[in-house]
């Protein structure tokens, strides 16, 4: 991976540090639930962790017991690895205690934000090897769906992997493509390439296809169902077939993208994609439920 010495090069990291870039915090979008008053202009929050009530707590807790039972068949072994060392099932976890290990085991952190944040601010966090947590906790009535990721969400289907090296090394390298598609006006490509593996992704392992994606393993009901039902496709990983396909954010998917493994993704991913932003433009988008 000829960047990947860059990557941890402190030189590297304050190019891409720019808070010039950084639009004043506010939540332009009315319809987002988060406060957006008290956040930095990289959008970090304080995660006041002492304002959680006992309810959030033990509705956190039930979501994580529930996820819990379906996990050891579901999930790929890197996640299921990592959340064993976590031990973070009885209550909302405090961000600063995960830190301490998350950061030794591969220099990521996580940041308390209010919740979506613009693409900018996206990017530039990842690429510094910072993933965006959001703070609230979704109501108890919103146990089986939410529109908006909340802090079950981020915590349960995404930290778990940022343990794990190439993963957390390829999450860097998408944060750092993502300001560089934000300059090429590539965004809603790279968008859909986020869609079907960071959040949709499974994985092809020994014991059968297995999920990596957040949206599946915080999912109560998805996460068997990408792995167990007939009617969505499974897909072998095809980079710019998923650059083009178009999804649907409220049902579940129509299409998914099998890996062999992290390595494989951090491969595929790694040539550079100006020339293929060139090509696809012009392509019309393809339909998820296409045969
Ligand atoms: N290689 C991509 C580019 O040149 C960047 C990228 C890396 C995108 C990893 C996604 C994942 O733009
Ligand atoms: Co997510």
């Amino acid at each position: 991976m000829e960047n990947r010495s860059e990557a941890s090069s402190g030189k590297k990291r304050e190019i891409i540090e720019n808070p010039t870039q950084a639009p004043p915090p506010m939540n332009t979008d009315p319809t987002l639930r988060g406060d957006y008053t008290k956040a930095a202009p990289d959008y970090a929050v304080e995660q006041d962790w002492s304002a959680y009530t006992a309810e959030e707590h033990a509705l956190f807790r039930r979501l994580y017991e529930r996820q819990s039972k379906l996990v050891s068949r579901y999930a790929c072994p890197e996640w299921i690895e990592a959340i064993g060392r976590l031990d973070a099932g009885r209550e909302i976890p405090k961000f600063c205690e995960i830190n301490r290990s998350l950061s030794r085991a591969t220099g990521w952190t996580i940041v308390a934000v209010p919740g979506l944040i613009p693409d900018a601010p996206f990017f530039t966090h990842l690429a510094n090897r910072r993933f965006p947590v959001t703070v609230w906790l979704r109501k108890p009535e919103e146990v089986d769906y939410i529109a908006e990721p909340d802090v079950f969400h981020d915590f349960f289907g995404h930290v778990p992997l940022l343990y794990d090296r190439v993963y957390a090394d390829h999450l860097c390298e998408y944060g750092k493509g993502g300001l560089k598609a934000t300059r090429l006006d590539a965004i809603g490509m790279l968008a859909r390439l986020y869609w079907y593996t960071i959040e949709f992704g499974l994985m092809q392992t020994g014991a059968g296809v297995r999920a990596y994606g957040a949206g599946l393993l915080s999912s109560g009901g998805e996460l068997a169902y990408c792995v167990d039902d007939a009617r969505p496709r499974r897909r072998p990983f095809e980079l710019e077939r998923m650059l083009r396909t178009g999804y649907r954010i409220d049902r579940y998917q129509d299409c998914y993208f099998v890996i062999d493994s992290f390595a494989q993704l951090m491969r595929e991913t790694a040539p550079d994609f100006t020339p293929i932003y060139a090509r696809l433009r012009h392509l019309p988008a393809l339909d998820p439920s296409a045969p």
